[in-house]
Order: structure tokens, then C-alpha cells, then sequence
């Protein structure tokens, strides 16, 4: 099978890799992958937005299956085009992949189908937002409808702030078309946790918990980031907490999306609040998460060519996945400035020198004559799959100071729970 791996982060490295080990796979192209994809697949100079190119490419080359890994193409209906042309492509429509491209839609969704959610209105002019604001106690959370690259969501301390993330959204268009509609809703406490689920038509098939670390600095201060470090299992998903989330949200959703008409082959990412109040859903995203990926997908026994054909044939079962009872945990080495103001293109040294059972899976990195030069913010996810949390994290610590690069910097406490 030839495959198609659409993204250049950490994720898709992290894909490539276990789907090179697949038996049925003989050659993987990746659009537009990064330095350490090229080890195991041809990189293709395709931007993950360009799905004329994108399309053009998979028929040129017969791709026999593509897997997208950013939402920016689902959103804009890469999988639609595919399926068109006759192509096999994992991942939803443009309609279900509304659940994360508008929050509206995914908010109303949840209301419609009493998936617990934080209280929520929208709005798509600010002198409606603005009233609408005498309706919620502070914290508030003001949210763009649209993709925002991740920072489309203010928390706002005072009515202050949030008047200003309201004009910045509505009037100043901060992030364009994206903050035509916005949201207002209520802020919740308690303890975040991502659950990713493969999804096979209309049923969810929940694969194994992560935690992943937002925040840019230890002690969860700083900026939030696309995530710093994560681990896999993650011990807050309790069986009790497995039976609550099954019946009150999981099963909420299956119906919502039988009734909606919604159902695809791909993976619904659950972002939750576990609040005194029980789990609540912050989020819906249509992928696989970055770093959830790095820390989950190592932990999987199965063929992933075979559980995304499953998927796609609306055959797989909870029973068919196998799972390392091992622990796996990463952490993000990321250029100095990273979320704001980062510099690119300083020579990486070191990944070498790492233990050979240290994965060291690349986000943003390229390579010219042999050299590994940082390309993005998250630079690299340096991953070990341990007998427990404690190990992993004391191997992934012990080799991620074998590397080097200017200004690199990561959290030291990814794992202390
Ligand atoms: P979202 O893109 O909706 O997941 O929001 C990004 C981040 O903002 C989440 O991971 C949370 O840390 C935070 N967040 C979003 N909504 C809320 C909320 N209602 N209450 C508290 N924090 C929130
Ligand atoms: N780690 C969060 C995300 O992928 O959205």
C-alpha cells in the first residue's frame, strides 16, 4: 500500500512511524513532513492547506490510503474532495469536522444532544456580546467561533478584559473571518484530561487516556502552547470516571451523531474538564492531538493500517485494540520565544547521543546536507516507553540533556502529577 501522511509535526512523525511498521505498507509519503519524517518516508513540498495539490499529488501517485493529520485540511473539506475522486482518506467530512472548526456549532451540538458543557452564549456582534456579558460571573471565557491556531480563547479576569477580548475578536478582527461569531461562556475549574477516540461511523472507540501540559513553563505558568509534554495512561481516568464519561458524554455523542448524520472514520479528541460537578467537555477536536499522539500511539499494539481500515469499514470494536500495559511520557523541547516570538534555523546536536529506546520524534525540525536545523516553535517530542510513569520520565530526562540547540528550552516537570 502506498500511504499519504498530510501534516509536519511531531503527530505525524510519530504516525509515519508506526505506520512504517506496518506489513502492508511499501511506501509512505508524507505532505509536507519535517527532518526526522524523511527518515522513514519521501517528503513531498506540499503545504497540509493545499488540498488542490494535495489531491492532485494522491492521484498522480495512487495513494492507496490518506491520513490527515492537522484540521486546517478537514475544515476545509480535504476528505470530501478525496472521497469524490474514488480516494480512501481517514478523517471526517466538512460537516462533522465542524465540531472543531466552529464552536458554535459543537456547543449547540452539545446542548442539543445534554452532553455536560460549560453554559454558553454566541454572538456575532459586540454590542450584543457586550450586554450579553451582564449574563456570567467572572472568570469568563470569550472564545473566537472560528480555527484560531489554538488562540482563539481568552479567560477574562474582569469585565475590562472582557470587553477588550470582545472588540479585539468582533472589531479588530484579530483573527479574521474566525472571530465573526464568538462565544461567551461560563469558566470551569478542576483538572483538564484529553480523551481520543477512533471514531467508525457512529460509534466512538476510545483509545487510552493522556495528560498532556498546556502551559509554556513548570508549575503550569506561562502562555498556553499546542502542549509541552504529555503521558499516557493517565491515572485521573479512574474506572468510575471511564463508566461516567461512557454514559454521559460518549453515548450522548454517538446518538448526536447518528441523528446529525454526522458519522465518519477518524478520531474525535474529547477535551475535558473533570470538575467537583463530574466531567465536562471544554472541546471537540477531529484529530489526533500533538503530543496525545507521541505518548498514545507508541502504547498500541495493532497494525494502525489495520485499525484505520476498520475504522473505515465501520467494523472496529473496543475489543480489537490492544494496548502495552507500558507507560510512555514525552516532553517537548521548544525554540526560546516559543508560543510568541521564536527563532528558526539553529543547528540541532545531540539526537545521537540519546539511549536507542529513546523515540526522539520531530515537530519542527528540517534537514540540509545532513545537518537537522530547527524549523518551529515545538522543535522536538522526546519520548520513552517505560514500565511506569516514574522510569519514562527519569530516561526521557536523563537523554533530553544530550541535546542541544540555541535557546532550546523545555518544562523539567512533565510527569509529577
Ligand atoms: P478549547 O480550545 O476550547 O479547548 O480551549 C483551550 C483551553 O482553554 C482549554 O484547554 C482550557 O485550558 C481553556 N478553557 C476553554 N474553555 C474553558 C472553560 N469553559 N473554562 C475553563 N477553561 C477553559
Ligand atoms: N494537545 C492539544 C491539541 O492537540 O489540540
Amino acid at each position: 500500500m502506498k500511504i499519504l501522511v498530510i501534516g509536519s509535526g511531531a503527530r505525524e512523525h510519530t504516525l509515519v512511524w508506526k505506520l512504517s511498521q506496518s506489513e502492508k505498507v511499501s511506501k509512505i509519503f508524507c505532505a509536507p513532513g519535517n527532518g526526522g519524517i524523511s527518515d522513514l518516508a519521501e517528503c513531498v513540498n506540499i503545504k497540509a492547506e493545499d488540498i488542490d495539490m494535495l489531491l492532485g499529488f494522491a492521484i498522480k501517485e495512487k495513494i492507496d490510503l490518506t491520513v490527515v493529520g492537522p484540521e486546517a485540511p478537514l475544515v476545509g473539506g480535504i476528505v470530501d474532495k478525496f472521497r469524490q475522486e474514488g480516494l480512501k482518506i481517514f478523517g471526517p467530512g466538512s460537516n462533522a469536522a465542524k465540531l472543531e472548526g466552529s464552536k458554535k456549532f459543537s456547543k449547540d451540538f452539545m446542548a442539543k444532544y445534554q452532553i455536560p458543557t460549560g453554559r454558553y452564549e454566541s454572538f456575532d456582534n459586540a454590542d450584543g456580546a457586550l450586554k450579553g456579558l451582564d449574563e456570567f460571573d467572572y472568570p469568563l471565557v470569550i472564545k473566537a467561533d472560528g480555527l484560531a491556531a489554538g488562540k482563539g480563547v481568552v479567560i477574562c479576569n474582569s469585565k475590562e478584559e472582557a470587553k477588550i477580548a470582545i472588540k479585539e475578536m468582533i472589531i479588530n478582527k484579530k483573527f479574521g473571518e474566525a472571530g465573526n461569531n464568538i462565544i461567551i461562556e461560563e469558566f470551569l475549574s478542576g483538572t483538564e484530561a484529553s480523551l481520543l477516540c477512533f471514531v467508525a461511523g457512529n460509534r466512538l472507540i476510545p483509545m487510552e487516556s493522556a495528560r498532556d501540559y498546556k502551559k509554556a513553563y513548570d508549575g503550569d505558568e506561562g502562555l498556553n502552547t499546542g502542549g509541552m509534554g504529555c503521558f499516557s495512561p493517565n491515572p485521573i481516568f479512574t474506572d468510575d470516571l471511564i463508566a461516567t464519561v461512557e454514559d454521559e458524554i460518549l453515548n450522548k455523542i454517538e446518538t448526536g451523531l447518528k441523528e446529525e448524520n454526522l458519522g465518519f472514520s477518524g478520531v474525535l479528541f474529547i477535551g475535558l474538564m473533570i470538575t467537583e460537578g463530574g466531567p465536562k467537555v471544554l472541546e471537540f477536536n477531529v484529530r489526533m492531538g500533538d503530543p496525545e499522539t507521541e505518548v498514545v500511539i507508541p502504547r498500541l499494539k495493532n497494525d494502525l493500517v489495520e485499525v484505520f481500515e476498520s475504522a473505515m469499514d465501520e467494523t472496529l470494536e473496543k475489543s480489537d485494540l490492544s494496548w502495552s500495559s507500558k507507560a510512555c511520557l514525552c516532553v517537548i523541547a521548544a525554540s526560546g520565544g516559543y508560543p510568541i516570538n521564536y527563532e528558526k534555523d539553529k543547528v540541532i546536536n545531540g539526537i545521537n547521543n540519546t539511549h536507542e529506546n529513546v523515540i526522539v520524534f520531530h515537530g519542527g525540525t528540517r534537514k540540509h546536507d545532513d545537518e537537522l536545523f530547527t524549523n518551529g516553535g515545538r522543535v522536538l517530542a522526546v519520548t520513552y516507553l517505560g514500565n511506569n510513569i516514574d522510569e519514562a520520565r527519569k530516561e526521557v530526562y536523563k537523554n533530553i540533556e544530550k541535546i542541544s540547540f540555541e535557546k532550546m528550552f523545555y518544562r523539567k516537570d512533565i510527569g509529577e502529577i
